[in-house]
């Protein structure tokens, strides 16, 4: 596992669209593996402006996401969806075909996550895979106790989760869906490369815990120590209990 301890969230931020950029501008064909959250926003911000800036084809490019709410809410304005689009896909000369996220509004889980992770696997797998961390350690919404063998399926959000996301909800936790969609820690540890980023102090103690404390299921992104090509990005708040 690499560090990049950058000197403001701005700088880390910048590093990691530079990461997505350089990769969709090498392999015409590149999968990315997509994360959302509030860290994510400036990435994509960055992102879109390299890609004004210097355009890069991308009509070979497939995206996929982590992971969606479950239930209706999957097809609103608070749906992850809704967030990939705002944030980045249409900002991005990008089909709608080309962008994948689970669906979290199916009647069949099983089914669906089992083509989540075929359609993966069809389109190569995933080159550069994007992730945020939960405060509970989550990757995706790979919560504590996910095996690290875990592949795409449905999930019950921890209530320190439902509370780290309400604000998407009016600032309710109730209304926080109770479950989700997401991809697997073990389809995770497939991706040929991934980049954690991390920033702000309220992400120190997982931080440090994470990279420093015990491998275990207990915190999720504790596994990427089995990844082959993980760097995880960091501001300085973020490092300061390393
Ligand atoms: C949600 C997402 C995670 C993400 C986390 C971080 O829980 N499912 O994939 O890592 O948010 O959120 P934030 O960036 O808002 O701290």
């Amino acid at each position: 596992m690499k560090l990049v301890i950058a000197p403001d969230q701005d700088t880390a931020c910048a590093h990691v669209a530079d990461m997505l950029y350089t990769c969709c501008a090498q392999n015409p064909a590149a999968v990315l593996g997509l994360a959302t959250g509030r860290t994510m926003e400036r990435v994509y911000g960055h992102l879109v402006r390299r890609m004004h800036d210097r355009p890069v084809n991308l009509a070979g490019c497939t995206t996929f996401n982590l992971d969606e709410y479950c239930g209706p809410v999957a097809r609103t304005a608070q749906s992850y969806r809704a967030y990939m689009q705002h944030h980045l896909f249409r900002h991005l000369d990008i089909l709608p075909t080309q962008t994948h996220l689970p669906p979290g509004d199916t009647d069949d889980v099983t089914a669906a996550c089992a083509r989540y992770e075929t359609a993966i696997r069809a389109a190569g797998g995933i080159d550069l895979q994007l992730l945020g961390i939960g405060h509970t350690g989550h990757i995706g919404f790979n919560e504590p106790l996910s095996s690290f063998a875990s592949r795409t399926r449905r999930v019950r959000l921890a209530p320190a989760t439902r509370t780290q996301n309400a604000e998407m909800f009016g600032d309710c936790p109730d209304d926080v869906p109770q479950h989700a969609l997401t991809v697997g820690v073990g389809t995770i540890l497939e991706t040929r490369r991934a980049v954690l980023l991390a920033t702000g102090p309220g992400k120190a103690a997982i931080i440090a815990r994470v990279t420093e404390g015990a491998i275990s299921p207990m915190t999720s992104a504790s596994a990427l120590h089995f990844h082959p090509d993980c760097t995880f990005v960091l501001d300085e708040d973020a490092a300061m209990d390393l």
